[in-house]
């Protein structure tokens, strides 16, 4: 390892404890690095403009900074143990190309809000991707749903055959769904959306940092006025971006748990191109759709994050080096997260129903419903309307197309407000991102 920042002349370093300290947590940092970079930039501009830089010091390490934005970017420049973390290997690279403009960056920084603030950017970028993906799925299922708006198919409550249904009924539940993810994402990234840097170690500084400045070079909308509040919304601010991403998760979970059942030869509903299958090592006749059981179980992972931040922030106010360990658990959910969420338009738009399939798992118990509403629309009490069309004897085949066109209640699928879903959408769309 280069040498140690805070290294104390006659205090010897432990290769063990160094690499405990440190070991995976700098290479997390491959993921923030760039965000440390752009971070680094805005500080100086504020040095400058407080008189502590020059503006050829200035100068010099914009100009370093982009070349090692840029070496990082083409992989000429690798973060790994040579350095204790990213902040270290930035500040070294200045030190070692500019010498004494290098050795000031630190000033009225702390790695305390560095940290922060990079972490801070990265989460706007994710989530600007989750509000983006979700968009695009459901602008998929809603175009579907208008497609499918007559194809009928069983609609089930606790797997059992209850009504008749429709694929478009069933494509608009997740275009619903998914505008409400988008939202959440966009909401959520406005409410993080807060610049930290300029905190220092939790307490701020004596000097007039240009906060104001810092703010809008990186495109904050606000600035966190409390250095104590800055640290406090570390892990807090990384865990209302995991429920966001979570929430997205929790549907697309629930689709892939359909196309599941969907695709299996005792339902055959669904199918999907051979892309998304896999082959058995053992079992010549099988095709496994494990592509949509990984999306399935990348919930498990956004799960275990949320829970493994959430316990290590379990501590008083100021910084705690503890939060280091929350970086993995982040950076692990959302890539497996926005790995499954990225595939999803494409399984979406990829879909095939079997259309006979579906019509031959309708039966005549599944218009009782439709015949205990009728009768009471006539007059008779629900309740005994309920009783008449609970007798079999008053079942028979019925015209599905007709069931799902007198479905009139707003949101049914004779009267479904897709036209609402769209106009939520385009409106979400529009806003910039
Ligand atoms: N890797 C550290 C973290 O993630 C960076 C901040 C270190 N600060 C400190 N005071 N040791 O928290």
């Amino acid at each position: 390892m280069s040498k140690l920042l805070w290294q104390k002349q006659g205090v010897a370093i432990d290769a063990d404890i160094q690499a405990f300290l440190a070991g995976d947590d700098v290479i997390l940092d491959r993921e923030f690095i760039a965000y440390d970079i752009r971070a680094s930039r805005a500080h100086a501009e504020g040095l400058q403009r407080i008189g502590i830089l020059t503006r050829e010091e200035l100068d010099g390490i914009t100009r370093e900074l982009d070349v090692l934005a840029d070496d990082v970017a083409s992989g000429a420049f690798v973060l790994d143990a040579r350095w204790e973390d990213m902040h270290s290997a930035i500040e070294d690279r200045l030190t070692e190309r500019l010498g004494d403009a290098g050795k000031k960056i630190h000033t009225g920084r702390s790695r305390n809000d560095q940290v922060l603030v990079a972490t801070r950017l990265w989460l706007k970028d994710r989530l600007d991707e989750v509000a983006t993906l979700c968009i695009a799925v459901a602008g998929i299922a809603l175009e579907r749903a208008q497609a499918e708006r007559d194809l009928p198919m069983p609609g089930y409550t606790h797997l059992q055959r209850a009504v008749v249904s429709s694929a478009g009924m069933w494509w608009a539940g997740w275009a619903e769904a998914f505008i409400d993810n988008a939202q959440r994402a966009r909401a959520t990234r406005d409410w993080v959306d807060a610049n930290p840097l300029g905190t220092a170690a939790g307490y701020g500084v004596n000097l007039p940092l240009d906060r104001d400045h810092t703010t809008a070079a990186l495109g904050f909308a606000r600035m966190q006025v409390s250095p104590l509040y800055a640290q406090l919304s570390r892990g807090k601010f990384e865990l209302a971006a995991l429920e966001s991403l979570g929430s997205a998760m929790l549907d697309l979970r629930r689709i892939a748990w359909d196309l599941s059942l969907f695709t299996s030869a005792e339902f055959s509903f669904v199918s999907l191109p051979a892309q998304y299958t896999t082959g058995s090592s053992i079992m010549p006749n099988k095709r496994n759709p494990d592509v949509i059981e990984l999306m399935r179980a990348a919930y498990a992972s956004v799960a275990a994050a949320k829970v493994e931040i959430e316990q290590l922030m379990s501590l008083p106010s100021g910084y705690h080096r503890d939060l280091q360990f929350g970086k993995g658990g982040l950076v692990h959910g959302f890539l497996r997260g926005l790995g499954a969420l990225r595939l999803l338009p494409a399984l979406l738009q990829a879909l095939e129903w079997k259309p006979a399939r579906m019509r031959a798992a309708l039966e005549p118990s599944m218009y009782a419903t439709d015949l205990a509403v009728d009768l009471a629309r006539q007059g008779m009490p629900f309740r005994d309307a309920y009783r008449e069309a609970a007798n079999p004897q008053r079942w028979a085949e019925g015209d599905p197309s007709a069931s799902l066109a007198a479905r009139v209640s707003p949101g049914g699928a004779g009267n479904d407000g897709l036209q609402i879903l769209q106009e939520r959408l385009a409106d979400l769309a529009s806003r910039a991102g």
